[in-house]
C-alpha cells in the first residue's frame, strides 16, 4: 500500500473520530446563532402554521413540543389552554424560550432521542423543523410513540425532498445549499423527507400528509411541491 493511501486512510479515520453528531452540530449552530422571531413576524411569515400545528385544538390536553426552539409555538399552545411542555437540546434556545413563555409552559432540556417522560403520558406531540436535523430519527420516532397515550396524536413538520424550495436552493447556492438555509453557515445536519421515509419511521400511526410553504406565485403547486412535509397520525389503542 502506498504512503499516500495510508495517509488518506488515516485522515478518514480521524474524520470519523472527530465527526460531530447531529445533536452536537445543532447545539453549536443554534447556541452561536439563535433563531428568535417575534410572534407577529413568525406567523406573518407562516400564516398556515397556526392551523397546521393545531394551536387552538388542545385545550386541557398534555402537549409536548419536541425542539421547541425559542418557544413561539409552545406559547401558542399554552395561550390556548394546553398543558404545554417543550424540550430542546440547545441551551441558548431554552433560555430564550423560558423568557418568552414566562412560566406559561414547562421548558426542559432533553434530547429527542431519549425523552425524560414515562410511557403513555402525552395527548399530543408536535415538532416543527426538528426531526430533519437528527441523525437518529428512528430513535426520535420510537420515543414519540412511547410517550404518547394510546389514541394520542402526533404532528410533525420536516423538510420535503420533493419540493420547489430544494430546486430553488440548489439554483441559488449550488450543491452546498444546505450550508446556507439555516441561521448561519455553521454546519448542521439536514435530511430531506418523503412520505415513504416517514411511513417507515411511524409504521403504525396511520399517517396522513400535507405539504405547506411555497413561493406565493406558485401557491397552486403547494400540495405537491411545498417545503414542509407535514405528517399527522395517532398512536394505536392496542399494541400490535
Ligand atoms: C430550526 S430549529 C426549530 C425550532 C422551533 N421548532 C421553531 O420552529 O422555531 C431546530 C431546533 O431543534 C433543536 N434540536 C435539534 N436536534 C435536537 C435533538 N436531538 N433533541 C432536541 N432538540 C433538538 C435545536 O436545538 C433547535 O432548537
Amino acid at each position: 500500500m502506498s504512503v499516500r493511501r495510508i495517509l488518506s486512510l488515516f485522515e478518514l479515520c480521524l474524520g470519523f473520530v472527530y465527526m460531530k453528531s447531529a445533536a452536537r452540530l445543532a447545539q453549536d449552530h443554534w447556541n452561536a446563532t439563535p433563531l428568535f422571531l417575534r410572534e407577529e413576524s413568525r406567523y406573518d411569515a407562516y400564516p398556515w402554521l397556526s392551523g397546521a400545528a393545531e394551536f387552538g385544538d388542545h385545550q386541557g390536553e398534555r402537549v409536548l413540543e419536541i425542539g421547541c426552539g425559542t418557544g413561539a409555538d409552545l406559547l401558542q399552545f399554552a395561550k390556548n389552554g394546553a398543558l404545554a411542555t417543550g424540550v430542546d437540546i440547545t441551551a441558548r434556545h431554552l433560555e430564550l424560550a423560558r423568557t418568552r413563555v414566562q412560566g406559561a409552559a414547562e421548558v426542559l432540556r432533553a434530547d429527542a432521542t431519549l425523552l425524560p417522560f414515562p410511557d403513555d403520558c402525552f395527548d399530543y406531540v408536535y415538532s416543527h423543523g426538528v426531526i430533519h436535523h437528527s441523525d437518529r430519527p428512528d430513535l426520535v420516532a420510537r420515543e414519540i410513540m412511547r410517550i404518547l397515550k394510546p389514541g394520542g396524536r402526533l404532528n410533525i413538520h420536516v423538510y420535503a425532498l420533493v419540493s420547489f424550495a430544494t430546486l430553488d436552493y440548489i439554483r441559488i447556492y449550488g450543491w452546498d445549499w444546505k450550508r446556507h438555509i439555516e441561521n448561519s453557515t455553521d454546519p448542521v445536519h439536514i435530511d430531506l423527507y418523503t412520505k415513504r421515509r416517514l411511513l417507515k419511521l411511524f409504521p403504525n400511526a396511520g399517517l396522513s400528509f400535507q405539504k405547506r410553504e411555497i413561493h406565493r406565485w406558485l401557491r397552486r403547486l403547494e400540495p405537491w411541491l411545498g417545503w414542509f412535509l407535514i405528517a399527522t397520525g395517532q398512536k394505536p389503542y392496542h399494541a400490535g
